[in-house]
């Protein structure tokens, strides 16, 4: 009998176990025996698995997280560890390996296929939607609805306040969950790592909307922004991607600078963690379905990718060769809404 090895590995993110419970369901009625690699490729390295089945992954569909467990490693030079991995791939008996991941799991798959270590396909998961190769990545629709929620939250309470909040979503390279979070929220300012935001021209902004008579105002900003300061200088790289860092300091100077009572919210990991919304367990689901398609296919050095709502295939190469940056036609349209 055939088998398959699938894995989860780098950030977690809701829609996992739906993947996870799709190939064991999907491989099963395919012939396949199904191994659950614990931890992401740490647990190719540590040679940590074992077998699946369907009552081992009953009623996981909508737990967040991932039953398999993720780690974050990069590996993608040929040391001590890529031969362990090899190894224990050739041991275990393994014919394929599904990876369900984001840029550096798929990286890591990549790197693999290429020497001929392992045969293996890619399932995309990404909460920041920054996976080329794919209109959409599962974990992101949670991510935009769990920020949505909390800034309708946080809207109450600037408006009784008549404070300007900030609001901190994730995003290091991409300000997908910034704008798509933003315009469904209602934000009268949106920064995101794609686009340099002048501070001064913001603070106006705020001014004279409240000059206007709405004295709150509601500004998401991505983790990873790029925004000016007042001295002109752009907010260094490094520190930008640390959770709070560029919310606390977009917030200290829009209250410097306009004198409006401001505070900060940083969402963090809440915005990554609990259950999945339906449309990402459906995408979950699908995408599980497929990749054991591709894997009796012998499709490769593949990732399953969504297309115009369709269900296809894409070189994993092209999916982790560039970012998916945000959508600038959505960001124009955002711009409408900015401080009116
Ligand atoms: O890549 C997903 C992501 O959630 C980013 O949005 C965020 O910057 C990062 O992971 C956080 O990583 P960690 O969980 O290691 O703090």
């Amino acid at each position: 009998m055939k088998k398959i090895g699938i894995l989860t590995g780098g950030a977690d993110c809701p829609g996992l176990n739906s993947v996870i419970r799709a190939v064991v369901r999907k491989g099963m009625q395919e012939g396949y025996v199904v191994s659950g690699i614990k931890n992401g490729w740490l647990g190719l390295i540590e040679n940590d698995m074992r077998i699946l089945d369907i009552r081992s992954t009953a009623g996981i569909l909508d737990k967040g997280g991932t039953i398999l467990g993720t780690s974050r490693v990069s590996l993608v030079d040929d040391g001590e560890q890529v031969k362990k991995l090899a190894e224990n791939y050739k041991r275990s008996g393994l014919d394929a390996l599904i990876a369900v991941g984001g840029e550096e799991t798929l990286k890591i798959a990549l790197h693999l296929h290429e020497k001929g270590l392992t045969k293996v396909v890619g399932v995309p998961k990404s909460i920041d939607n920054a996976l080329s190769g794919t209109d959409y990545a599962f974990g992101f629709d949670t991510a935009v609805n769990v920020a949505t929620e909390c800034i309708d939250r946080l809207h109450t309470t600037a408006e009784s306040h008549h404070r300007i909040i900030v609001i901190e979503v994730m995003g290091r390279y991409t300000g997908w969950i910034a704008l798509e979070a933003g315009i469904a929220g209602g934000a009268d300012e949106i920064l995101v790592p794609e686009i340099p935001t002048d501070l001064r021209k913001i603070c106006e902004d705020i001014k004279s909307r409240h000059k206007r008579g709405r004295n709150f105002s509601i500004i998401v900003v991505s983790e990873g922004a790029s925004v000016f300061g007042y001295d002109h200088n752009i907010i260094p790289i490094g520190e930008r991607r640390r959770f709070g860092y560029v919310g606390e300091i977009v917030a200290k100077m829009i209250e410097e600078n306009t004198g409006f009572e401001t505070r900060v919210s940083v969402l963090g990991h809440i915005q990554r963690g609990g259950t999945p919304t339906a449309y990402d367990r459906l995408i979950g689901t699908q995408f599980g379905v497929k990749a054991v398609d591709l894997v009796k296919e012998g499709k490769f050095g593949q990732m399953v990718s969504l297309r115009d709502n369709r269900l296809q295939s894409v070189d994993i190469e092209k999916a982790v060769k560039t970012r998916k940056e945000i959508d600038m036609e959505l960001y124009e349209l955002a711009k409408v809404f900015f401080a009116a």
